[in-house]
C-alpha cells in the first residue's frame, strides 16, 4: 500500500530530526531545512524541499513546489522549522525581529494555506504547528519568538474551526499545535547553565525534555488513534507552566 506523505519542516535537527526518524517507517517523508548542506542525515526514500523561510521569496517558490511536486498526496504538514534571538526587546536588530515573524509565524502560516487548498480538495489531512510553552507563559528577554508562538496557537484554533465551516460535514481535516517546554536542542544548548537550573526546578518532572517525548506525542497525534483531537493546543512540558 501506497505511504502518506508528510512535511516536516526544520527536520535537519533536534524536534524536526526527531520527528522523521519517529514517522519515517509509516509515511513518506518530505524533508525541509534552510538549505540541503544542513542535512548530515536523510532517512531513506525521502524527498528534499529546502528554503530559507527569512526570504519571503524563497517561501512563495517553497510553497508552490510543495503544491505542485506533492500536492496530490500530501497527508500531513508539521510547521516545526523555528528559530530564536533571545535579548531584551529594546536591544533587539531589526531583522533578527523579521527573521523571527517570518519563519517562525509567517512560514506556517503561508504553509497552512498550501495545505488547505489541497487539504480542501480531498476532505482530509493534518496540520500541527509546533508552538512553545512561552507563547502562553511568556518569557523575558523572548518577547518577539514568544509572540510568533502565541500567533500559532491563536492561527491553529481558527483554521481548524474554518476547515469545519467550508467543508462538508464529515470532512477529516485536523489543525492542531503542540507547545513543548524546554527541550534539549541546539536551540537551547546556549542557555547558560545558572537559568538552566532555575529552568528545572520549575519543572515538575525533574529533568529537561528529551526529543523523543516530542516525537511520540506527534506520532500519535497525526495517526487515526487520534481523530478527535482538533483545534487545540497540547502542552508537552514535564508539568511546567
Ligand atoms: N528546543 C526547545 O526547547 C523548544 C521548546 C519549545 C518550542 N520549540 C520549537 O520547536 C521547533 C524546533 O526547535 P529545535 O529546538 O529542534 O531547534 P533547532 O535544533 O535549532 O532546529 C531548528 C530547525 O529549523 C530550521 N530553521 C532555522 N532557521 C531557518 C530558516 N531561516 N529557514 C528555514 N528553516 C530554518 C533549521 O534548519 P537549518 O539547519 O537549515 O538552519 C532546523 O532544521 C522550533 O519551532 C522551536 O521554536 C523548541
Amino acid at each position: 500500500m501506497e505511504k502518506k506523505k508528510v512535511l516536516i519542516t526544520g527536520a535537519s535537527k533536534g524536534l524536526g530530526l526527531a520527528i522523521s526518524k519517529k514517522l519515517s517507517s509509516t509515511y513518506e517523508l518530505i524533508l525541509h531545512a534552510s538549505k540541503e548542506e544542513s542535512f548530515t542525515s536523510v532517512e531513506p526514500g525521502s524527498h528534499l524541499l529546502c528554503a530559507d523561510f527569512s526570504d519571503p521569496e524563497q517561501l512563495a517558490n517553497f510553497c508552490k513546489q510543495l503544491k505542485k511536486q506533492h500536492g496530490e498526496t500530501l497527508y500531513a504538514v508539521i510547521n516545526n522549522a523555528g528559530v530564536t534571538y533571545d535579548k531584551p526587546l529594546n536591544f533587539q536588530p531589526e531583522r533578527e525581529i523579521d527573521a523571527m515573524l517570518n519563519v517562525n509565524l509567517r512560514a506556517p502560516i503561508m504553509i497552512c494555506k498550501t495545505a488547505m487548498k489541497i487539504f480542501g480538495l480531498y476532505g482530509r489531512g493534518v496540520i500541527i504547528n509546533i508552538s512553545s510553552v512561552v507563547g502562553e507563559s511568556g518569557n523575558a528577554f523572548q518577547s518577539v519568538y514568544a509572540a510568533t508562538k502565541a500567533g500559532l496557537t491563536a492561527l491553529t484554533r481558527s483554521l481548524a474551526q474554518e476547515a469545519a465551516a467550508l467543508n462538508e460535514s464529515d470532512h477529516n481535516i485536523r489543525v492542531l499545535s503542540v507547545s513543548p517546554g524546554f527541550v534539549e536542542t541546539d536551540m537551547t544548548a546556549g542557555i547558560p547553565d545558572a537559568i538552566k537550573e532555575k529552568y528545572l526546578h520549575m519543572i515538575p518532572a525533574k529533568r529537561f525534555g528529551k526529543v523523543d517525548d516530542i516525537a511520540d506525542a506527534i506520532e500519535f497525534l497525526i495517526s487515526d488513534k487520534a481523530s478527535y483531537i482538533n483545534g487545540t493546543n497540547i502542552h508537552i512540558n514535564g508539568g511546567l507552566l
